[in-house]
């Protein structure tokens, strides 16, 4: 326990992170593993101990150089010899509470779990004593780091109770316990007001399943060892994997469909009878089946229509292969072009034809009054894009004059674009976003991303429920019933 030898590893990965440029600046680090000592094998071998003391503030909060420990964060135990080397044997654990006190605040109930005998402050002190060669006072800090095994956590709760997960507050009827026989989980990075919880509940109850959809927070870092404990959970049936998780989840799947593996993002895991986890990406799928609904009532196909994608990133990715499949030709125009000329690329290859072009923003006048279709899949957390048209200059940061200038190209692009476009945004935003709202100002027809919301939700819950329903001879278009009333109550 109390080593003073101890050198943590910085762990890069550590933190909720949006994008990769906020990785970069995302501070503090935190502390990934956790040091004993040789005498300490067996007793945490055996499970004894499961907690430690640290010298010095070790809180996620802190600011040493050494880095805190994370509530909720899976960690490494090693164990270093007297010769400085490594024991072969390691395990894993997840901190749950991490708490800074000073020896003179410490109590006997404090040292619960810990390797001191006795455990008590005094033994404590004396043991801080031989380990740094010098002495400790009342108002030294210390940091009490409290844990369990990671192979007795079982089910989602434990990942509740360890603070690895937690309930997601804003959407709305997002169930906060898991008393239920079975139960989806759909995992995010950042609370938000999704719409999957509503939809999926009130499914669940329509079709008289047994079953809860509890949206859970927590970080997508962390997957690996997630996806452990709910793979043991007889009670998990899956569930989806939100912006963060999208792509992190994927090497922890016992299978990964074809398409998404292409695309690089699964949305929705399905635990398959076999207890495997399963990812499917229905993303792409649901926005495509979104703008065939479009032109079905225009009495038109999507096969051959031309679609400018101004976009490249994880849904960028999905609704381009996803129009790609359904035979429109497909232009995906990003601000780093390399990953538009990427995915085209990878596109082309998966359809073994030459189905899409990649390029920069700088060719978006280009292409787009040659097209029927215009979709913005862009976003930034650190910027409001949807303050800005997507299909003109956007000029950072959003100043008064930057969002006028871009306004003001875009009402006259808008003037020269033929009638017959649609224009989307898939971002979703309390009002309407910029691309939307001059768009339809412009008397253009638009497509929110609302219907892909709904759509990519009725695929998931038919991949997981289809067979029941339809032995119970309910449709797909039943669940999309029920499912479009939830999102819209
Ligand atoms: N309605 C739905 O069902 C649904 C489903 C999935 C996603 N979404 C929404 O779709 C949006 C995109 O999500 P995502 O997962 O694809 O995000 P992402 O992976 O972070 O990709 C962001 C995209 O925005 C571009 N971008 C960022 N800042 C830009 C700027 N200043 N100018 C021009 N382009 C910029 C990025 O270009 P670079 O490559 O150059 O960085 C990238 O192509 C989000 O609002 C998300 O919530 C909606």
């Amino acid at each position: 326990m109390e080593n003073c030898c101890e050198k943590l590893q910085l762990n890069k990965e550590g933190g909720k992170v949006e994008n990769s440029r906020e990785k970069e600046h995302k501070k503090p680090f935190f502390a990934n593993e956790l040091w004993f000592r040789e005498d300490e094998k067996e007793l945490l071998q055996n499970k004894v101990i499961t907690a430690s003391v640290r010298v010095g503030d070790r809180t996620a909060e802190t600011d040493d150089p050494k880095n805190g420990y994370r509530e909720g964060r899976f960690i490494r135990i090693k164990i270093q010899k007297e010769d400085k080397e490594f024991d072969p044997w390691q395990t894993t654990v997840v901190v749950y509470a991490a708490e800074k006190k000073t020896l003179g605040e410490i109590e006997p109930a404090d040292l619960e779990g810990t390797p001191l005998l006795p455990k008590t402050k005094a033994e404590l002190v004396e043991k801080l004593k031989r380990l740094y060669g010098k002495d400790f006072t009342d108002s030294d800090v210390v940091t009490i780091v409290r844990f369990e095994y990671a192979d007795d956590l079982n089910e989602a709760g434990d990942l509740i109770r360890t603070r690895t997960l937690a309930y997601a507050r804003e959407p709305k009827s997002n169930l906060e316990n898991l008393d239920f026989p079975a139960y989806t989980i759909p995992l995010i990075e950042h609370d938000y007001p999704a719409k999957t919880p509503v939809m999926w509940n009130a499914a669940y109850q329509e079709f008289g399943i047994d079953a809860g959809n509890i949206m859970l927070v927590g970080d997508p870092k962390q997957c690996g060892h997630i996806l452990d404990v709910l793979r043991k959970d007889t009670k998990y049936k899956g569930g989806g994997a939100g912006t963060g998780f999208k792509d992190e989840v994927i090497p922890f799947l016992d299978e990964v469909e074809p398409l998404a593996k292409e695309i690089g993002a699964v949305n929705f895991i399905m635990k398959t009878s076999e207890g495997k986890s399963k990812g499917f990406n229905t993303d792409g799928l649901g926005y495509a089946q979104s703008l065939e609904e479009a032109f079905k009532k225009r009495n038109e196909k999507l096969v051959g229509k031309k679609v400018v994608v101004l976009g490249a990133g994880g849904a960028g990715n999905a609704i381009a292969f996803a129009l790609a499949e359904k035979g429109m030709q497909v232009s995906i125009l990003n601000r780093t072009k390399d990953k538009a000329v990427n995915l085209a690329e990878r596109i082309n290859k998966y359809f073994g034809e030459q189905r899409a072009y990649g390029g920069g923003r700088d060719e978006i006048k280009g292409k787009i009054f040659d097209a029927d279709v215009i979709i913005a899949v862009i976003d930034d957390p650190k910027s409001p894009l949807e303050s800005y048209a997507a299909f003109s200059d956007i000029t950072l940061p959003p100043t008064e004059e930057n969002i006028k200038k871009n306004i003001d190209e875009a009402a006259s692009i808008l003037k020269e674009l033929p009638r017959g476009v649609i224009i989307s945004d898939i971002m979703i935003r309390k009002n309407p976003t910029a691309t939307l709202r001059e768009a339809r100002n412009a008397g253009f027809e638009i497509l929110d991303g609302i219907p892909m919301v709904i759509n990519q939700g009725v695929e998931a819950f038919w991949l997981l429920y289809g067979k029941e329903l339809q032995a119970r001879n309910i449709t797909k278009e039943q669940v999309a019933e029920v499912m479009k009333r939830a999102a819209s109550s």
